[in-house]
């Protein structure tokens, strides 16, 4: 098995483990993804996912180039619309994801980070949709996601000139929300994924419904989204507990209910 999952309490860590390819993901790396993700999706008792590369150099490389050189256009478009599946997981799955850039986030590797709902990222980690200058663009979700996390112009400069962004740039452009120290990655990760974890599940999974809901639909449609997901929160024990222990000077103990 090329990707590892582990568990520490409510945080689940994936880990792809092909660090002779720089983790590129491969169809089958792919499928083993996926049916990873679904297994993360479905256990409740996931109350936030970190996912990283092995090694120091890599996140993902990207998608598997010597693969790709051999496909024809309908096995392409099967390994785009199984790309795109894996970063939706990431993004519709209840609990939140953390991409963990420990390194080159290039192409499809990007595109997955894209996909969690926050990313940390090393020192020595490098962004960027290299795909033009293979010949080929995008396929697994970079030419919307990179347009909504930063903006279209920037999103179209990287998917244009294949330039590589580095950690600094990352931040300062809203793809990496911090930057550490390479060894910092991961207990900076786990600090936050625990964190996560420790809120009411419920109010989390809504927040995220909601807060997905701010780059799709009309804005109209998507208040009134977060104003029915903020009143059903009212009918759960997490959220009496919380606004309870919060006047009796307490921690809140949820119970994910
Ligand atoms: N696919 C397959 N193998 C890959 C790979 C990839 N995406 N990226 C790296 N590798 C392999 C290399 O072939 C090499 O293997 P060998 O040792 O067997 O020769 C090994 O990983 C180490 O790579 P390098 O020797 O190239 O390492 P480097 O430090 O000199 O360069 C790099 C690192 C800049 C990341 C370079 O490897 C590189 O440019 N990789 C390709 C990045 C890329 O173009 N990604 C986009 C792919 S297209 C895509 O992802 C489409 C999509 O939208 C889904």
């Amino acid at each position: 098995m090329a990707i590892e999952v582990r568990r520490e309490d409510r945080v689940a860590v994936l880990t792809i483990n092909r660090p002779d390819a720089l983790n590129a993901l491969s169809s089958a790396l792919l499928e083993e993804l996926r049916s990873e993700l679904t297994a993360i999706a479905q256990d409740d008792s996931v109350g936030c996912l970190i996912i990283t590369g092995a090694g120091e150099k890599a996140f993902i490389a990207g998608a598997d180039i010597a693969e790709m050189a051999t496909k024809t256009p309908l096995e392409a478009r099967a390994y785009a619309e199984l790309g795109q599946e894996c970063a939706n997981l990431l993004e519709t799955m209840r609990a939140p994801s953390i991409a963990a850039v420990n390194g080159y986030a290039l192409g499809g590797g990007s595109e997955i980070a894209l996909a969690c709902d926050i990313r940390l990222c090393s020192e020595n980690a490098v962004f960027g949709q290299p795909e033009v200058d293979l010949g080929i663009m995008p396929g697994w979700g970079a030419t919307q996601r990179l347009a909504r996390t930063t903006s279209i112009g920037f999103a179209k400069e990287l998917i244009f000139t294949g330039r590589r962004v580095k950690a600094d740039e990352a931040l300062a452009r809203g793809i990496a929300q911090h930057v550490l120290p390479l060894e910092e990655l991961m207990p900076k990760a786990l600090e936050m994924a625990h964190a996560i974890s420790a809120k009411s599940p419920v109010a989390i999974a809504y927040a995220k419904e909601a807060t997905n809901r701010a780059l799709a639909g009309d804005l109209a449609t998507n208040y009134m989204v977060e104003a029915d997901l903020f009143s059903i929160l009212f009918s759960t024990e997490d959220a009496k507990e919380g606004l309870r222990a919060f006047t009796e000077k307490r921690a809140p103990e949820f119970k994910g209910r």
